[in-house]
């Protein structure tokens, strides 16, 4: 008897369900081989919420969240909901949501594919064998601080961590660093910020747990300078909500495409598999968006959340081979590529792959 699994699926907007059903082709192709039964539960987040139910995080959303066992996203937000107020606007839904879900720490890994060193725009010898792993800060810090108002001669927010938070967040860190090069980076602003140097103090004194660790700290603005000048100094960049958001879009350009880089948003409870890009308005409905980041997120979902790791594995060499064959969507360009696909042709590529 195979094993059952209830996985939420939250398609959004844009390139949003482009992505997402060539991630489900793929979940259907890998559980027919390996013998899960899945179970999906499609809900409403974002733009296509506010459309059909006027809000961007409808409460059916939250109630069928509690359902699953893990959640696939795929992206939120457009132009048709720029001008809404901010907590009417997508991108609320989706901060609402991993607010809800207690989701405080997203692990964004950023890895280079050997395929792929001549897709980035930086040298091959700087971005050769690159292996970082931002663990972001996702339920606090900027996003989440009050107050915050938007008034007509001014506007505030607020950047606030507790004890608790920055303590959760870096013993993710070190947890994985111990199973990785046992580097960790945290990366502040302390020489400007209050709240940076408290986050500092703290971190050390989680680091006491790890003495096999080695912790050092860096400014936000030297770790996106060393990012692009030797990528390679990194292991795991410990960081906050906003620098995070930042460091992590910056470092998915090492790989060659935004369109590559998974993502997993765990903490207390079932966790979010997103893809860290955004909804890309302006290629949404063409068929030409890249679903790599979607269904490498899938692989991320069996590792942390189902515990299959045979079934992230066989994910993660399908994503292997079909670039090793040359497979290539138009956001890595015509380098090295055999042929470039549609996004349904890599679906049905990795789908093919995944299911032998
Ligand atoms: C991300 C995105 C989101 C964020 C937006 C869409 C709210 O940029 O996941 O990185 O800022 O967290
Ligand atoms: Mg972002």
């Amino acid at each position: 008897m195979g094993k059952n699994y209830t996985i939420g699926i939250i398609k959004g907007d844009g390139i949003g369900p482009e992505i997402v059903n060539e991630t489900i082709k793929v979940l259907d192709a890998l559980s027919a081989n390996m013998g899960f039964n899945l179970e999906y539960i499609e809900m409403l987040l974002g733009g296509s919420a506010i459309d059909k139910m006027g809000v961007p995080l409808p409460n059916a959303t939250i109630e069928n969240v509690k359902r699953c066992d893990a959640v696939l996203f795929g992206a939120i937000g457009g132009p048709k909901w720029d001008n809404l107020k901010r907590e009417l606007r997508p991108e609320s839904g989706l901060l609402a949501l991993r607010k809800k879900m207690g989701t405080f720490a997203n692990l964004r890994p950023a890895i280079v594919y050997d395929e792929l060193v001549n897709a980035s725009t930086l040298k091959p010898e700087i971005v050769k064998g690159v292996d970082i792993m931002v663990v972001r800060e996702l339920t606090g810090g900027i996003y989440f601080g009050q107050p915050r108002e938007l008034l007509e001669d001014k506007a505030y927010n607020t950047m606030i961590y507790t004890k608790d938070e920055v303590r959760q967040i870096a013993k993710v860190a070190f947890e994985i660093a111990m199973k990785r090069r046992k580097k960790v980076c945290s990366v502040d602003k302390a020489n400007v910020l209050e709240v940076s140097q408290f986050w500092r103090e703290e971190v050390i004194r989680v680091a006491k747990d790890y003495p096999e660790v080695k912790l050092t700290h860096m400014y936000v603005d030297n770790a996106s300078m060393q990012l692009i000048r030797e990528p390679k100094q990194f292991d795991v960049i410990l960081t906050g909500n906003i620098f995070g958001d930042i460091l992590s879009d910056a470092a998915s350009m090492l790989s060659g495409s935004i369109g590559l880089l998974p993502s997993a948003s765990i903490g207390h409870g079932i966790g979010l598999y997103e893809p860290i890009h955004g909804s890309a308005p302006d290629i949404a409905g063409q068929g030409i968006a890249n679903p790599l980041a979607t269904i490498s997120s899938a692989s991320m979902m069996f590792k942390y959340a189902l515990n299959e790791e045979e079934a992230s594995i066989k994910i993660d060499n399908a994503i292997k081979k079909s670039l090793a064959q040359g497979y290539r969507t138009a956001d890595l360009g015509s380098f090295d590529a055999k042929k470039i696909c549609s996004c349904s042709e890599i679906g049905d590529i990795i789908a093919n792959y995944v299911s032998k």
